[in-house]
């Protein structure tokens, strides 16, 4: 018996070795761990079970009966996450460059269908060189099965994707169908066809970093929703935000301990907004005083700055957040901020985490760029977002609230649950200037006469007031308690029941 034991243990240990010494060496040589150094990492010592140690391919195309490795390249099981169950598959860039062969696809189907069927999140830590190239067919086949896969687990499971390495071809497209995807800076990418492809249609010239690495993919594609400096922080933070989200949708969000009193007063908060309503402040400092202790974490924060989305939690309950900032263009809404926050809004709807929304917006942005690129639809992705929303949002208008993005950012008549107004709010059609200059066009030569009715406009509509008599507010209040205010209107919905009418799927202006 021992020496069959001994040879399982052998067996093992040639499995853990992958692609052999020589090559995990070249991947630590690159800043890169291994693929199972990835897991120990981002599970809970000691909590790694693995399926399919010992799967290998079956190719023999190119010379490949002869070289088989168990495993096939990808590491593939479950584990937890401080305590939580999560699916994790590691792709192993020393066994054929982590290249996806038809049974390394199976491998993933395995631990993804598991993933749904129990009700756990799926972790993907990608760093391959694509479909494996001696198996042609069958490996494209082995991507549309999990593909298919992705799609299916959307909105049942949390999916999350760390790029770790190349992430080239169509097996980009697993990723960007899972909902939250990270980079590691300077060595990972993703591009559907890389340099030299570009480079022979269309004559431009440039680098794999340039093209696909973590800058371009969350500051100016927005494919990526955060970057960090090397493997070890990435999936430090990937475990952090594992914390905030439920298991699955069919539970609500984990409720940890807090240490942060719901009654804390923050009095620096009733000088936040400056005198002058054209100055603008940090949005994110709200944000944190409002959070159990100061915990913000932040979804996109190098896209669209003008929009902050992310996670925090009340009373030890997730929340997620969706703010205007005016340090960005004013906090106005355009296209890319519309489509960022609308995703995130679906993302906590799907999940059952409540939404709070702290508004500060002066409109949409005019322009022609904008109207073009069809900031229409995509303003009205955000609109839908919310109003098909059946969470609990609770609003906080800061300080303006105009035109049509008064209407999106999570109003009442979106059937926002809880409508608060800090007494600096601003509710209206337009700012007093706009509105002066269109309807006392005829005086604009007086500018005596234009200063009065500006200030008529100002004292009528530059308050909350005129919303709150209509009952679209639902209370002004100090800023200083912004945090118990809110706090306790999202204990008021926890037993919120709200379902929307039956169809097949709705039709999001994509
Ligand atoms: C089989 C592969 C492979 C692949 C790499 N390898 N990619 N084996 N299929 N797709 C192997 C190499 O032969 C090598 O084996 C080892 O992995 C490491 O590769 P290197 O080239 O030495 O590493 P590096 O210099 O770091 O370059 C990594 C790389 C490059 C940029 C990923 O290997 C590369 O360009 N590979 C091909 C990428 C590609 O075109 N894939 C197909 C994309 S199309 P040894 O034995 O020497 O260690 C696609 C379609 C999906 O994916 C469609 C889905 C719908």
């Amino acid at each position: 018996m021992k020496e069959i034991l001994d040879q399982l243990e052998s067996r093992r240990n040639e499995a853990r070795l992958g692609g052999g010494q020589k090559r995990i060496d070249s991947q630590h040589a690159k800043g890169k761990l291994t693929a199972r150094e990835r897991i120990d990492i981002l599970l809970d010592e000691g909590s790694f079970e693995e399926f399919d140690m010992f799967k290998a391919h079956r190719c023999v195309d190119f010379g490949m009966a002869s070289q088989s490795i168990p495993g096939d390249g990808v590491v593939t099981g479950w584990g937890t996450i401080n305590g939580r169950q999560v699916y994790v598959f590691s792709q192993d860039f020393t066994v054929f460059g982590g290249s996806l062969s038809e049974t390394h696809a199976e491998k993933i189907c395995k631990v993804m269908d598991m993933a749904v069927q129990n009700g756990a999140p799926v972790i993907g830590l990608n760093d391959s060189g694509g479909a494996r190239i001696q198996e042609g067919v069958a490996s494209l086949a082995g991507y549309a099965d999990v593909f298919q896969r992705n799609i299916m687990a959307s909105g049942c499971v949390p999916q999350i994707s760390v790029i770790m390495g190349p992430c080239a071809g169509g097996a980009v497209y697993s990723p960007a169908m899972t909902d939250f995807i990270f980079m590691v800076r300077d060595s990972s990418y993703m591009f559907v066809t890389g340099p030299d492809v570009v480079k022979t249609v269309t004559n431009e010239v440039v680098t794999a970093e340039e093209l696909g690495g973590a800058k371009t993919h969350t500051s100016k594609s927005s494919v990526a929703d955060g970057a960090y400096e090397n493997d070890v922080v990435a999936l430090s933070e990937v475990r952090r935000l594992v914390d905030f989200l439920p298991l699955s949708s069919r539970e609500k969000p984990p409720v940890r301990p807090f240490f942060d009193p719901v009654n804390r007063v923050e009095d620096s908060l009733d000088t936040l907004v400056p005198p002058n309503a054209n100055t603008p402040y940090d949005m994110k400092e709200l944000i944190q005083k409002i959070a159990d202790e100061g915990d913000f974490f932040e979804i996109q924060q190098d896209f669209a700055k003008n929009i902050l989305t992310g996670f925090i939690r009340l009373e030890g309950s997730t929340i997620g957040i969706v703010a205007n900032q005016p340090m960005v263009l004013a906090g106005c809404l355009d296209i890319d901020s519309a489509r960022k926050a609308a995703r995130f809004v679906r993302f906590c709807d799907a999940f059952q985490i409540p939404i709070l929304t702290l508004v500060d917006v002066p409109g949409f942005l005019p322009g022609t760029s904008q109207e073009y690129g069809g900031i229409i639809k995509h303003g009205a992705k955000l609109l839908f977002a919310y109003g098909e929303a059946t969470v609990p949002k609770v609003t906080v208008i800061v300080r303006k609230a105009y035109g049509g993005a008064y209407d999106v950012m999570a109003s009442k008549h979106l059937r926002g649950d809880v409508n608060y107004a800090w007494p600096s709010a601003e509710i209206a059609v337009m700012g007093a200037k706009g509105a002066v200059e269109i309807l006392y066009r005829s005086e604009l030569g007086d500018p005596e006469k234009i200063a009065a009715r500006t200030k008529d406009y100002e004292d009528r509509f530059a308050n909350p007031f005129v919303a709150a008599e209509r009952g679209f507010i639902d209370e002004v209040i100090m800023p200083h308690s912004t945090r118990r205010r809110v706090a306790r209107a999202f204990a008021s919905l926890r037993t919120k029941v709200l379902a929307n009418p039956y169809k097949k799927h709705d039709n999001i202006p994509l």
